[in-house]
């Protein structure tokens, strides 16, 4: 809901109020973003100016003596006129000057969204969302803002972004323009950020604001794997369950720019857009250019309120297409057990082995096609490797269909191998800079998207091969990062970045869109291009290429704080881990990946009988409770001890539930655990009982010697041998009581330390965990 009154606008969603007004200076002045309010007077919310600061410059010294921008709480700010702080829009106008100064012109409100016309953007196919779009003028600079603001008003989310148009008759230069500004008071406010690199994604990272700017950013040509373009600002003492919180993220997978800035008087300044890094853009007369959209939300409910909306914005507003809301396949990516040496009858054997288990899809990763037997040669190519899938990929897609599976098979259109027939006959279509040397990443060159003829190439060789084989799902990746950024197809090489993202958004519309019914899993070497401008297209991404289900609490962990359970794909692979060498045991591998979109990505054929029979319990299990694990309401609790993680996913009215508890290090001897849950319904009885999981016996160690009548070898081949023939079903844990009574905590049993062992000892050691399923008992 929008609504105007006295130069007031007033946006709500269903609990959350943002208000702002119309000053006597025509400025845009920030009021109030938070709680639901009731729409009436503000002038108790205005943050006030009523004298003179020492050394600020006036914006009318005669009208107003106290009026100096840097002190006002402003949606918009110019260059030149006493805003000493970042500003959001630096514009080199046809003089040669800087100085701009957008005031407010006029406004109109419309139902629904208003589609950017280049960019990919949020959508409602309801009734849910608003638009205010706002007309800012600066008249002397011959420019007209455009400022949109939508309202998801059940989802809670506001998106903004603008668009510059020059009315003038010169060419102005837009060196920064970002999609949104947010001025607000400083609560002893914390910045939340997500960062990291290859196989170590989106770690939380908390620091408090100090005077001065943190910039959340990449320059990478993607989003990237070192800074995810979602952050958050919190008050200090928010948990997961308590305080106010706001989220923000960028419908973009460029290079993006986030800043929370703290001026020297305490107000907090947070911007979003495009990064101004080697950005440069000229703007004719008459042409406009517009921003990616920005999103915010606000939660006093904690971090998990916060992430409920953005959760439920992303499944309904920006994942689109026959997938939205479906549930995914469990899937077999060869990648993990075979790298690139493979035949047929390799891939086949895998996939009947997976179709045993329960798996529902195979998937062909890396290596199919061209000289592609190492990560040196064959990118760009696109014919199918004779010597690896000698009858073609129609008939291996076929053998695939005939066992009952689905077929994806894996894609890097962005990139070129020198060593590859596209490169041998267009080395200009990859980019390098004119007279330097190129630089390569995983030995590839980037091909230039913003050349038509490439984009052209790329939309005929992979739309071929989707449609001559029939591919169910593609896992489109990109390896490496940009680093020269030019094309001879540009006059301005300050625009490339940004149009190497507008070419991918024109090819993946042109790829996906005829094709609805293929899920796309969209991947940057992992977790490197985890955005929403993705997510518009694919509506899952590869988390990262660490399987390690330890590393993945924290990347998972990380990741759901911005998107759901349903966009994140989560496999299951093989101990040790092949990124970091750890061992952990195959219940704790599948009970983090379980919360996500399944799959499984190791060589079945080494997994012992009790092993397989295991598997394809966690895939019943999993398949039966598909919906919980993906579209269920998830929750991150506060852990009381630093070597526990708690999630839970509760599925809407809360007649079902699944909580993960997992250890990291086990310390010896400690206290007793406690389960803690939320989100049921206080008055209904419910049964929680433990995920039965089988313990295999070579996780005693030296101690099974102890049990046997002869001194074995623990290491010897007898041992070997029982471990393949027998394994422990771990502790089962049943309760029945009211959510009132097990929202206070579940007591849980011990946990082995040594002393004994019985099936209610709890074995845990390094790296375990449990799933519990909490299911309403009927007639509740
Ligand atoms: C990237 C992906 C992996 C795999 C390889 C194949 O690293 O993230 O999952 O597809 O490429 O080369």
């Amino acid at each position: 809901m929008i609504v105007e009154q006295s130069s007031v606008f007033f946006l709500e969603t269903q609990t959350t109020s943002y208000v702002m007004r119309v000053n006597d200076f025509k400025h845009l002045e920030h009021v109030y973003y938070g709680a639901k309010i009731e729409r009436g007077p503000v002038d108790s919310l205005v943050y006030k100016r009523n004298i003179q600061q020492g050394s600020a410059v006036l914006y009318d010294a005669e009208r107003d003596p106290a009026y100096s921008l840097d002190n006002v709480l402003l949606e918009w700010s110019g260059v030149g006129c006493g805003d000493y702080r970042q500003t959001p829009a630096e514009i080199k106008l046809g003089d040669g000057t800087f100085r701009t100064d957008f005031t407010f012109d006029s406004y109109r409100i419309v139902k629904g969204c208003v589609a950017p016309e280049t960019l990919p953007a949020a959508y409602d196919d309801g009734d849910d969302a608003e638009t205010l779009e706002i007309t800012m003028t600066d008249r002397a600079g011959k420019m007209t803002l455009l400022m949109y603001y939508t309202t998801f008003y059940e989802t809670d989310v506001i998106a903004r972004r603008v668009v510059l148009v020059n009315d003038g008759t010169d060419t102005i230069v837009v060196r920064r323009l970002m999609s949104m500004q947010l001025d607000l008071e400083n609560n002893g406010d914390s910045l939340v950020t997500f960062d990291g690199a290859w196989i170590k994604e989106t770690h939380r990272h908390d620091r408090r604001l100090q005077y001065g700017q943190y910039v959340n950013s990449s320059t990478t040509g993607a989003s990237s794997n070192r800074h995810n373009p979602g952050f958050l600002l919190c008050e200090n003492e928010t948990t997961e369950s308590h305080g106010s919180v706001y989220g923000f993220n960028l419908v973009y997978s460029g290079n993006h720019y986030g800043l929370a800035e703290l001026s020297p008087t305490d107000l907090v300044r947070v911007q979003l857009g495009i990064n101004p890094f080697c950005f440069e853009w000229p703007l004719a007369a008459g042409e406009r250019f517009e921003t990616p959209e920005a999103v915010m939300t606000y939660s006093n409910r904690g971090f998990n309120g916060m992430s409920a909306h953005f959760h439920d914005f992303i499944n309904r507003h920006i994942v689109r297409g026959d997938w939205k809301g479906m549930e995914r396949p469990v899937l077999i990516n060869n990648w993990e057990s075979c790298f690139f040496r493979f035949t047929r009858r390799k891939l086949l054997r895998l996939a009947r082995q997976a179709r045993r288990l329960g798996v529902e899809m195979f998937v062909l990763d890396d290596g199919w096609f061209g000289d592609r037997d190492s990560d040196k040669a064959g990118l760009g190519d696109y014919r199918i490797n004779q010597k690896k899938l000698p009858r073609g990929m129609r008939s291996f897609a076929k053998d695939i269909h005939s066992l009952g599976m689905k077929f994806g098979l894996w894609f890097e259109p962005e990139m070129v191998n020198p060593d590859s027939d596209l490169f041998r006959a267009h080395p200009e279509y990859a980019v390098q800079t004119p007279g330097r040397n190129s630089l390569f990443g995983r030995n590839q060159l980037v091909l230039d998207l913003c050349n038509p003829a490439v984009r052209d190439y790329i939309v005929e060789n992979v739309g071929r091969i989707l449609d001559d084989a029939d591919i169910d799902y593609v896992k489109w990746d990109m390896n490496r990062h940009i680093s020269d950024a030019y094309s001879p197809l540009l006059d301005s090489q300050g625009e490339f970045y940004h149009r190497y993202m507008l070419g991918l958004y024109d090819i993946l519309t042109r790829v996906f869109r005829p094709r609805p019914q293929i899920l796309f899993e969209s991947c940057s070497s992992g977790g490197n291009r985890f955005d929403l401008g993705m997510l518009c297209f694919s509506p899952q991404v590869w988390s990262s290429d660490d399987t390690d289900p330890v590393e993945r609490l924290s990347i998972q962990g990380g990741l759901s704080y911005l998107y759901p359970l349903s966009a994140m794909g989560a496999h299951v692979s093989a101990s040790p881990n092949q990124q970091t060498l750890r061992e952990a045991a195959l219940s704790t591998r599948f009970n983090v990946a379980s919360f996500g979109c399944l799959g499984y990505e190791l060589d079945l054929k080494h997994l012992t009988r009790l092993e397989r029979k295991e598997v394809r319990d966690q895939i019943a299990f999993y398949k039966a409770h598909r919906r919980l694990f993906q579209y269920g309401r998830m929750i991150r609790h506060t852990a009381q001890k630093d070597n526990k993680v708690y999630w839970q996913c509760v599925n809407p009215g809360a007649t079902e539930s699944v909580a993960g508890s997992f250890q990291t290090m086990v310390h010896a001897a400690e206290g007793n655990d406690v389960l803690p849950l939320s989100g049921l319904n206080a008055d209904s009885v419910y049964r929680l009982q433990t995920k039965p999981q089988r313990i295999f016996v070579r996780r005693f160690g030296s101690l099974i010697k102890h049990i046997l009548p002869f001194d074995a070898n623990p290491n010897g081949p007898v041992l070997r041998w029982l471990d393949r023939l027998y394994a422990l079903t771990d502790c089962v844990e049943t309760y029945e009581a009211s959510g009132k009574t097990l929202m206070r905590g579940v007591r849980l049993n011990n946990q082995f330390i040594g002393t004994g062992y019985t099936n209610r000892i709890r074995m845990l050691c390094d790296f375990g965990s449990n799933l519990y399923l909490i299911e309403q008992q009927p007639g509740q």
